[in-house]
């Protein structure tokens, strides 16, 4: 049986110039390296210049992934961005990374899904691909969750960082089997009445304003863990397969103690989790696909592996995708 599958067929990443320290955010906020580092295994996190918009690190991060490719922009027809901190309220960020591309047709638009928006868009475009509504697509996580923080709260401020990843997508003929290359299936939820646990407490509607990052930290904690495993069960079963099978897994990198926690409740080793959140903290949408950018660019993620991505953010919303790289 011949089926379209969405191949990853590049991956690109960018991340801010300016790093910023613990010890730096300890001189600003009654915080310290050790506090930080034992309960989130945050070292560091990249920050965005004055004039860096999400728009700019989302087109970054594309350029890298098409030259991994060997595109040019002219053959996307297609640019998810998954984004919770927009350049503006409206347009999209995606038709002003469409732009920047110097893309003129194809079709462009945002996905919102916080922490999980890379999988929700990178669900959403293999719907496109595979039903043959696009050929290629360019998904991308960009995130400027710095300009969206209270620096006086060092329960969230000290958590998160700037950055962009992404990933080109193209429509390959596939067999309809788990030894095909590309998506193999996806898995998404959420459950609106986890609002309080995670928000940002402004909005167009609400006040005009921004607003800044809320979160009960460790309710949240807990939530993630319970979701994520049940999430990656979930989505490995439909394909019939076992934790024990993947070569990889890349995590949202929101908190080292969350992705222990996970990969030992899947009976994964350590050395099956690609982790950045040492130096990358959680930069939200854009957190997997820059793991999956660095790790194929070092070589440990390799053509023909089985990948599992995974993610889990404000809604609640949760999911994960299984890839044949
Ligand atoms: O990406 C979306 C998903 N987000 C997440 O997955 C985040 C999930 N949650 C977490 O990662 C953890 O809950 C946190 C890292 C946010 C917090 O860790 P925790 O072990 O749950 O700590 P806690 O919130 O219970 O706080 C423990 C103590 C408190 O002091 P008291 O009340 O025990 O005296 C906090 O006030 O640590 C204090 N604290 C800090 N101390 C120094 C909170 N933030 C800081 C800080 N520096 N930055």
């Amino acid at each position: 049986m011949s089926v379209l599958r969405s191949v990853i067929v590049g991956c690109g990443s960018y991340l801010p110039a300016r790093i910023v320290t613990n010890d730096e955010l300890a001189a600003q906020v009654d915080t310290s390296d050790q506090w930080i580092t034992e309960r989130t295994g945050i070292k560091m996190r990249h920050i965005a210049a004055d004039n860096e918009l999400t728009s700019d690190l989302a087109a970054a991060a594309a350029k890298a992934a098409l030259a991994q490719a060997k595109l040019e922009a002219a053959a996307i027809d297609l640019i998810v961005v998954a984004t919770a901190t927009p350049d503006q309220t409206f347009p999209a960020t995606a038709t002003r990374v469409q732009e920047k591309l110097g893309l003129t047709r194809g079709v462009a638009f945002d996905v919102q899904a916080v922490c999980s928006g890379f999988i929700f868009a990178l669900t959403v475009a293999d719907n496109f691909l595979r039903l043959g509504q696009a050929n290629r697509a360019l998904v991308i996580g960009a995130e400027t969750f710095s300009r969206i923080l209270d620096w006086e709260d060092r329960g969230t401020c000290v958590l998160f960082g700037d950055g962009a990843g992404a990933v080109v997508l193209e429509a390959r003929a596939g067999h309809g089997s788990t030894d095909d290359r590309g998506i193999l299936v996806s898995r998404i939820h959420s459950d609106g009445r986890y609002h309080d646990l995670l928000y940002v407490d402004g909005g167009p509607s609400s006040t005009q304003t921004t607003g800044h990052v809320k979160m009960e930290g460790k309710e949240v904690f807990r939530h993630a863990v319970t979701n994520l495993a049940a999430v990656v069960g979930e989505t490995l079963g439909a394909a019939g397969l076992k934790a024990t099978d993947l070569d990889w897994i890349v995590p949202h990198q929101a908190n080292k103690r969350i992705l222990d926690a996970t990969a030992k409740k899947l009976g994964l080793g350590a050395d099956k989790v690609i982790v950045t959140v040492d130096h990358h903290a959680n930069t939200s949408a854009a957190s997997v696909p820059l793991a999956l950018a660095e790790a194929v660019a070092d070589g440990r993620i390799q053509v023909g592996q089985l990948v599992l991505l995974e993610a889990m953010g404000g809604g609640f919303t949760w999911g994960a995708s299984l890839i044949r790289m």
